[in-house]
């Protein structure tokens, strides 16, 4: 990830900043109720159920939704002041003990193997620009869940996509076309469950894949 933006991520107004970013504007809030539908679904097509890890959670946007599939989710993220922000906005679940938290890098999780049903990974992975760096989150991803990983990332095969491309437009992000995503995926024994789910391919590049966990061969 670029470092300045991890480290405002990492910073507590960055994160406080993060947690406001999806309801500052009613198209924000529109846009914000889509992508969670399409992880909603997602989880449905995944049959999701008791323990699922959200990483990284952020300021815990998607936990609400994943609760509806889950029974506990462990919310994690490597910046100890968004973890700060997620537990405050799902304090009533902490209370409830369906939700816990650590601060940790998806690469490097502190969970034994197949600890989750499923392992969410929500706009992560397009801030990685190297294929080593997503490496190692596609094997903590699959190392930790037992059946299922839910991980979206920026879709190169999009009419955004492609019209960028055409036009030379310099990306923040790093795009992918779906094909190579599932090429990363596979030495780490996780197998497409249809075709990506997708937000919107005219205005978004946001994509989730549903992934089968089996065996690893890396
Ligand atoms: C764009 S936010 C997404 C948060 C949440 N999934 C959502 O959609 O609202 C990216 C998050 O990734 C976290 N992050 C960046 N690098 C990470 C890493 N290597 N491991 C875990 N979390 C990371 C940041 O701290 C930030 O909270």
């Amino acid at each position: 990830m670029d470092p300045k933006l991890l480290s405002r991520y990492q910073s507590s107004s960055g994160a406080a900043a993060y947690r406001r970013k999806y309801e500052r504007s009613w198209i924000r809030r529109l846009s914000n109720r889509r992508e969670l539908s399409i992880v909603d679904k997602a989880l449905e097509r995944a049959g999701t159920h008791g323990r699922v890890l959200d990483c990284p959670c952020g300021a815990g946007r998607l936990t609400p939704t994943i609760l509806r599939h889950a029974e506990k989710v462990v919310c994690a993220d490597i910046s100890a002041p968004m973890v700060a922000e997620a537990r405050e906005a799902l304090a009533p679940f902490e209370q409830a003990g369906v939700v816990s938290f650590a601060v940790a890098p998806a690469s490097e999780l502190p969970m034994e193997d197949d600890t989750f049903d499923t392992a969410v990974c929500h706009r992560l992975i397009h801030h990685m620009a190297e294929a080593e760096e997503r490496a190692g989150v596609l094997a903590e991803m699959a190392r930790v869940a037992s059946r299922r990983v839910v991980i979206s990332f920026s879709d190169d095969s999009t009419w955004k996509g492609r019209s960028q491309r055409r036009r030379g437009v310099h990306r923040r992000r790093s795009a992918l076309m779906p094909d190579d995503l599932m090429a990363e995926a596979a030495p780490h024994g996780l197998k497409p469950l249809g075709k990506p789910l997708r937000l919107n391919g005219f205005h978004s590049l946001v994509a989730i894949a549903v992934f089968e966990v089996g065996q690893s061969t890396s």
